[in-house]
């Protein structure tokens, strides 16, 4: 085997010196080339004819009504024990054992500090002991547990209203961003995302529903965590019947506890059972490869019950394992036991994600594939193995030029640590780390890096002056960001009219803080309703922004080769596309057989409807849907297809002036202000402007894009050329004034 249990640290390092291969950006390519692990290195071989056909089995349905009756009968039963299992099992998770000191510790203190293993049961425990004990007062108040995550918000929700036998949307709900499944008189207990909670601030600046507030999974250090941990610490003095929990895995708690007047840490010490780390001899070059191969070695030697735990960087990476999964375990047929590969991730589908959670059979084994998700907010019983490349994929906004990055980076020590304790819940596990002991100590940082001080703070800057917080600089944070990047949000924020010269918050502002979306997409839709070069396009940029925030789950497959996209575009832009594709969409009667036969996921669209719906109401609530309407009725004669695209350009333009890119001699590269650089970029092969040049059109000498991302060059996403480059300095004068 590839592993050597604690190599000799000395002996590794140089090798370190010699390739930095953990540093070494993986290519995306790369991933098409992963070839099957030969014979020679491993020791079961492949065999072509043993391909095995998989028989569908049909659901066989009962024929007479006394068997449906009897049928019936059972499903109660079994719904009985169901509900007593439930209740037992709460009973034998950790922080049951402390119900009666917790409870008495949260009444005797305002803020408390938790801190458990993961899957001791704070989440789902906690907000019940809460109810049980009466802080609800009978529905008169709410509790509030924020999640950092869309994923787990939903999902957590849906197991307490399960242990608590309620419907999931009435008494325990969950609110994320565009979906609300709570009911105003009657949620008592209500799980959220942490940005959603920080929304409420704007319509209750004193939180005064809620009774309780447990900030949950503190130590992940979200942007919207720490604001609101900042936000909660100003309203506590004065709000004192108001409960404060911070739940946070074992990292980092007392940073919490100083932070709030060294309130008290409540520690739930939690079972776990040795986990023997396991690291490659020496740095893999190809660490997916790695992955593949380390799976089958474990799947083929070791002995099942022990599922699979594997840690991967986002989406694409975990759809790409999968495929070449299936292969393999396909091909290996019989010869070994059956692989149930089930994938999670923030866009996966409700029901698909569920999945990971459905037992594994007898003498099968389950290997799931999630991205960093997996590493303290959700908890899939049975996992004994864990597989770990140490990479994470993180935004990184750079003030100099005002941009942010999806980079894929090494982990922390602390999240690696954190990982590799997934496989010691149910009994003594083992983790296989993609990268080498020398770079685990040498390496890797000790502690994962605040979002805060890391991203484009834009959006909660408008917040924060929008609750009356002018003093940013005093407001107190966890970690405060760098001058220089609160400066640049300013600037940015200036520069879309949120602000005045003054920095003081302007009407747009306020308006570009009613929406439920980044103030760049607010500005392109209130350019979209008022500016008088290109309004009356409202309705169409909604449909655009709202598929844009969806782009990721669209395509069935991979979107490079998607044939319906051909099918569709005859457009010369992502964002015309995706206009394009939501209108056929809608002129189907938003049909389901149409999505099939494009190859686009029906359910991605039903919620691109839905934010689109959304984002319409909030429109007409401001008024603007009013004043685009009057402006589309003068226009509607002369409204030819490039005149629309020339409108809709103009709009994201005055969204997104920062995300403006120019044509050099082999790349585009960005241009912002006068006085920065520029970084080469490239687009992406899957946008609709890297094929028409492929096709041979002329390329745009600029072009707009929405996501800039870092794999093994500088890519750009989402593109929109801009045909008439005197749009610029008519959208934005400020920045384009006679270029
Ligand atoms: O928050 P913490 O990590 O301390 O634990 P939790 O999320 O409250 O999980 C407690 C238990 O509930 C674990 O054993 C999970 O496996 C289980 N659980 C589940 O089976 N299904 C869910 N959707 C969530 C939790
Ligand atoms: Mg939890």
């Amino acid at each position: 085997s590839g592993y050597r249990q604690h190599e000799d640290e000395g002996k590794r390092k140089h090798m370190w010196e010699e390739k930095q291969l953990h540093k070494a950006v993986k290519k995306d390519e790369d991933v098409d080339e992963i070839k099957l692990p030969g014979a020679d290195r491993y020791e079961f071989v492949f065999d072509d004819n043993a391909m095995v056909d998989y028989e569908e089995q049909k659901e066989v349905l009962p024929e007479k009504d006394s068997e449906q009756e009897i049928h019936l009968l059972k499903q109660l039963e079994i719904e009985q024990e169901r509900i007593t299992s439930v209740q037992e099992t709460r009973k034998v998770l950790p922080v049951y054992g402390y119900r009666k000191e917790l409870l008495e510790a949260i009444k005797e203190h305002q803020t408390l500090i938790i801190v458990g293993e993961t899957g001791s049961g704070k989440t789902t425990q906690l907000p019940q002991y809460l109810v049980e004990d009466g802080y609800t007062q009978g529905g008169k108040f709410r509790i509030a547990v924020t999640q950092p995550r869309r994923v787990a918000a939903t999902a957590v929700a849906a197991r307490v209203a399960d242990e608590m036998d309620v419907v999931l949307g009435k008494e325990v709900g969950y609110s994320i961003r565009f979906e609300d499944k709570t009911m105003a008189d009657r949620t008592i207990l209500k799980y959220m995302t942490d940005g959603m909670l920080l929304r409420e601030f704007l319509v209750d600046p004193e939180l005064q529903k809620y009774s309780c507030i447990m900030i949950d999974e503190a130590h992940e250090r979200t942007l919207a965590t720490d604001i609101l941990l900042g936000l909660l610490k100003d309203i506590l003095p004065h709000r004192k019947d108001l409960k404060l929990l911070i739940s946070s895995a074992t990292m980092n708690a007392t940073k919490f506890s100083r932070f709030f007047n060294n309130c008290p840490i409540f520690n739930v010490p939690g079972r776990r059972f040795p986990v023997d780390i396991h690291y490659t001899v020496q740095p893999e070059a190809n660490y997916l490869h790695a992955v593949i191969s380390t799976v089958f070695q474990i799947h083929t030697k070791e002995p099942v019950p022990g599922d699979i735990l594997v840690f991967l960087t986002g989406q694409d990476e975990i759809e790409n394992i999968a495929e070449k999964m299936e292969m393999i375990a396909g091909k290996l047929g019989e010869k070994a036991m059956p692989l149930i590969i089930t994938p999670i991730y923030a866009n996966l589908p409700q029901d698909q994600q569920n999945r990971i959670f459905i037992p594994t059979p007898p003498s099968c084994r389950k290997v799931v594939l999630a991205t960093n998700i997996a590493e303290t907010s959700l908890t899939v019983e049975g996992i004994k193995y864990v597989v770990d490349p140490g990479y994470v994929k993180e935004n990184s906004f750079v003030p100099s030029t005002g941009m942010t990055q999806l980079l894929t980076v090494p982990c922390s020590r602390a999240s690696v640590d954190q990982r590799a304790g997934r496989a010691g819940r149910v009994g003594p596990g083992k983790c296989y780390r993609i990268f080498t002991k020398w770079s685990y100590y040498n390496e890797l940082e000790l502690m994962p890096r605040p979002e805060i001080v890391r991203t484009n703070l834009s959006s909660v800057v408008l917040l924060l002056l929008s609750l009356g917080i002018t003093n940013l600089v005093n407001f107190q944070l966890l970690d405060k960001p760098s001058v220089s990047s609160l400066s640049k949000s300013l600037e940015n924020l200036y520069l879309l009219g949120a602000l005045n010269s003054k920095g003081t918050i302007t009407k747009l502002g306020r308006i570009m803080c009613e929406f439920p979306c980044e103030p760049e997409f607010a500005k392109v839709l209130h350019t979209a309703a008022t500016h008088e070069m290109c309004h009356g396009v409202l309705e169409e940029c909604i449909d655009i922004v709202a598929m844009l925030h969806e782009t990721k789950s669209l395509f069935m497959g991979s979107k490079n080769q998607n044939p319906g996209l051909r099918i569709i575009g005859q457009t010369d832009s992502d964002h015309m596309l995706y206009w394009e594709i939501y209108d056929e969409w809608r002129n189907s009667n938003y049909s389901k057989m149409w999505c099939q036969d494009h190859k686009l996921q029906y359910k991605t669209l039903c919620r691109v409807r839905n934010i689109r719906d959304q984002l319409l109401q909030c429109a007409d609530k401001l008024g603007l849907a009013a004043l685009n309407e009057s402006a589309r009725r003068e226009l509607v004669d002369k409204q030819s297809g490039s005149a629309l695209t020339a409108r809709i350009t103009k709009c994201f333009i005055s969204g997104f002036p920062m995300n403006i890119a120019q044509l050099g001699i082999n790349s585009y590269r960005t241009v912002g202000k006068k006085s920065t650089s520029g970084l080469d970029v490239y687009i992406h092969p899957s946008s609709v402007v890297f094929q028409s040049k492929r096709d041979g059109k002329k390329p745009c000498k600029f072009v707009l894009y929405q996501q800039l991302m870092l794999t093994s060059k500088e890519f750009i996403r989402d593109c929109l050329p801009i045909i008439k480059e005197s749009w610029l300095e008519e959208m934005v004068p400020q920045l384009f004034r006679s270029r």
